[in-house]
């Protein structure tokens, strides 16, 4: 008599895709096991369908035998959506309640945790430039993608969504106008390599590395979403620990801090654009 499978409750799928997680983990230490899963499936999926394979396993090979592969898979197991000014009311209330706070201090360092493709990290050093405090400011952002990191250093963005980062940059409230930051190139713009000055892009993983730098704000937009409650608390806790006490936070507006570790640690400033401050 045939025996029944033990993880007979587990689908197959389940089985292959932890097969794969754990073939990307020992191969380049890049851990997706704390992602939150119906999404992490979904992206696997797709990548599999993409290469026109009947099964996930299928994608092991490739990964263990192709260096390139593994810059395709943090492409789809990672979104690097982002716009310039993305949610602009947040840079709103950046400039109106954080930042006259980060003007009391000689230096101040600004960890962007998810960076993308550094559209966000731009936002900002325009919004400080504006406020007269660049020269004074460090902006580390990070990302695990290599990839998004180089076109981040690049400044250079497809001229397709100009009229979005336009209209952004007002309703932030900018102060000029967007095209005082680029040229015009063919269908891109180039942002101005003075913005890049004080930009630090680099490499940085939240599943496995350690606190980042002495920050007085944290941005870490729409990268958590993607994760379990685990890893959630993880991130959180490298941020207050990065936090110099009284610094600030800011999550992604459909992210929140209710019922993690780190709760206790803020209090809120703005609810809808999840702005919170580390208590002293
Ligand atoms: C949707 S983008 C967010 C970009 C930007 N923060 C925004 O809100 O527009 C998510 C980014 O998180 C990055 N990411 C995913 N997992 C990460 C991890 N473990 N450590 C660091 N970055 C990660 C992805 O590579 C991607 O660039």
């Amino acid at each position: 008599m045939k025996s029944a499978p033990l993880n007979a409750h587990r689908s197959i799928d389940d089985i292959e895709i932890e097969l794969f997680i754990a073939a990307v983990h020992q191969k380049y230490e890049y851990d997706f096991s704390r992602y939150a899963k119906a999404s992490l499936k979904r992206r696997i999926l797709s990548l599999t369908e993409a290469h026109k394979l009947a099964h996930i396993s299928e994608l092991i090979p490739l990964l263990l035998y192709d260096d390139d592969f593994i810059s395709e898979i943090l492409g789809y197991l990672s979104v690097q959506v982002s716009e310039m000014f993305r949610d602009p009311h947040v840079f709103k209330k950046l400039r109106e309640i954080i930042v006259p706070m980060l003007a009391t201090y000689p230096q101040i360092n600004i960890w962007l945790a998810g960076c993308a493709n550094g559209e966000e990290a731009y936002s900002l050093a325009i919004l400080l430039k504006e406020e007269k405090l660049l020269e004074r400011s460090n902006i580390y952002a990070t990302d695990i993608s290599h990839k998004a990191l180089d076109i981040a250093r690049e400044g250079i963005y497809s001229a397709d969504n100009l009229e979005c980062f336009e209209r952004n940059y007002q309703l932030a409230g900018g102060s000029g106008a967007f095209s005082d930051y680029y040229v015009s190139k063919y269908n891109y713009i180039h942002l101005h390599p003075e913005l890049k000055k004080n930009i630090f892009f680099t490499d940085h993983n939240l599943a496995c590395d350690g606190v980042f730098c002495e920050a007085n704000l944290v941005m870490c937009r729409n990268v958590m979403i993607y994760f379990d409650k685990e890893l959630k608390n993880r991130c959180l806790s490298l941020f207050t620990d990065s936090l110099v006490p009284g610094g600030y936070l800011c999550i992604g507006t459909k992210e929140d801090i209710s019922f993690t570790t780190a709760e206790s640690h803020y209090k809120a400033l703005t609810q809808h654009e999840r702005l919170f401050q580390k208590r002293f």
